[in-house]
């Protein structure tokens, strides 16, 4: 009762320990989520551009897929994306079920039609037994498969970090953590990165004080709503695990965070960091980092 008082008055909240899953559709999720099966050459996996040596995400600015095509956005984590409000930069996924078809048939991803993979599953022995145990069925379907995605993906969560034990009232922060805690709130980080996810539950425009040029080829809301004034709005991505998963922005154009830290107070804040404060705030973000959980590894 004590920690849950502490943290109310929070604008940030822990992690869970865990949240429910079902443990046969976990395994069987988990062995599609590092299985290039699904894709058209057997190339690529799930796991080639989310890769949790690198923070569940891929190291570059933006992502590979099957033929060496390049893609035009960077991929983000997908560790703690079960709590993000809906998936995608720009949010065209309402959910990680949605969102999981999506690479499958996208053609500079793993370019399978979703008909095409569910066959292959449906005349893989051990994978249509797997299926026929859940559903029921023989027939195996595209939402099938991206069902048993979503439930690993409930797994693929990081509680325990530095940060939320001090949230628990179990560990404390050294004074450039907390000073670049106290930034982080004063300066108005906050006012877009907050909750469980430091991020994740609204649509915010990059450059709302000092603007930036638009770009025609990249997803954000403008191409969902074709509304003047979503040219630029993204989800507002996590910052759980973000000094594991550099490059940063929806076009990896920070290679570091530290640059990402300028950019962002510049553009979204209007003011001009000194070093030192950005290395407070790295040290605060730094204590985002979580325990990267057993189902992250084959
Ligand atoms: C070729 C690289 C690539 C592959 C393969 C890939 N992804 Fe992604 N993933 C990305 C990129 C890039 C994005 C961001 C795209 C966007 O927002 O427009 C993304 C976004 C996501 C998101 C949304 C996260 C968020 O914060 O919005 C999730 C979840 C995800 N991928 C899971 C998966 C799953 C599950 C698979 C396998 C079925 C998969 N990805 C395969 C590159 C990839
Ligand atoms: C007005 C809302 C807003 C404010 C204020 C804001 N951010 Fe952001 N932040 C965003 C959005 C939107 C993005 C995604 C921008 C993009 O991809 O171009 C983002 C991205 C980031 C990223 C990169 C995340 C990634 O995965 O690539 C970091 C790091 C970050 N912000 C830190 C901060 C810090 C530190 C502050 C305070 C100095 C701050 N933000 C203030 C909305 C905001």
């Amino acid at each position: 009762m004590v920690s849950t008082m502490l943290y109310a008055q929070e604008p940030i909240s822990p992690i869970p320990q865990s949240i429910p899953h079902d443990f046969a559709k976990v395994a069987l999720g988990k062995k599609l989520f590092f299985d290039p099966i699904l894709s058209h050459d057997y190339t690529i996996s799930c796991a080639s551009c989310h890769d949790f040596s690198k923070g569940g995400a891929d190291a570059q600015n933006v992502s590979t897929g099957i033929h060496r095509q390049k893609g035009s956005m960077n991929a983000p984590t997908v560790l703690n994306a079960v709590f993000n409000f809906n998936q995608f930069w720009n949010g065209r996924a309402k959910n990680l079920t949605e969102q999981a078809l999506g690479p499958i048939h996208n053609p500079v991803e793993m370019g399978l039609s979703l008909k095409q993979a569910a066959l292959r599953l449906q005349t893989d022995p051990a994978y249509s037994r797997s299926f026929s145990k859940i559903t029921g069925r023989i027939k195996v379907t595209p939402n099938d498969i991206t069902v048993m995605i979503a439930e690993y993906e409930k797994t693929l969560i990081t509680p325990n970090g530095k940060f939320d034990r001090y949230l628990e009232g179990k560990s404390t922060l050294t004074p450039k953590e907390t000073e670049g805690y106290l930034l982080f709130k004063t300066l108005g980080c906050i006012s877009c990165h907050n909750g469980v996810n430091v991020g994740g539950n609204s649509y915010q425009k990059m450059g709302v004080i000092v603007p930036i040029k638009h770009n025609a080829h990249i997803d954000d809301r403008f191409v969902l709503t074709g509304r003047e004034q979503d040219k630029n709005v993204f989800k507002v991505p996590t910052l759980r695990n973000i000094a594991r998963t550099a490059p940063y922005f929806h076009d990896g154009s920070a290679g570091t965070l530290k640059k990402a830290i300028s950019t962002m107070s510049y553009h979204n804040l209007g003011v001009k960091l000194t070093p030192s404060e950005i290395d407070s705030l790295i040290a605060f973000l730094t204590t985002l980092n979580g325990e990267i959980p057993a189902q992250a590894y084959p």
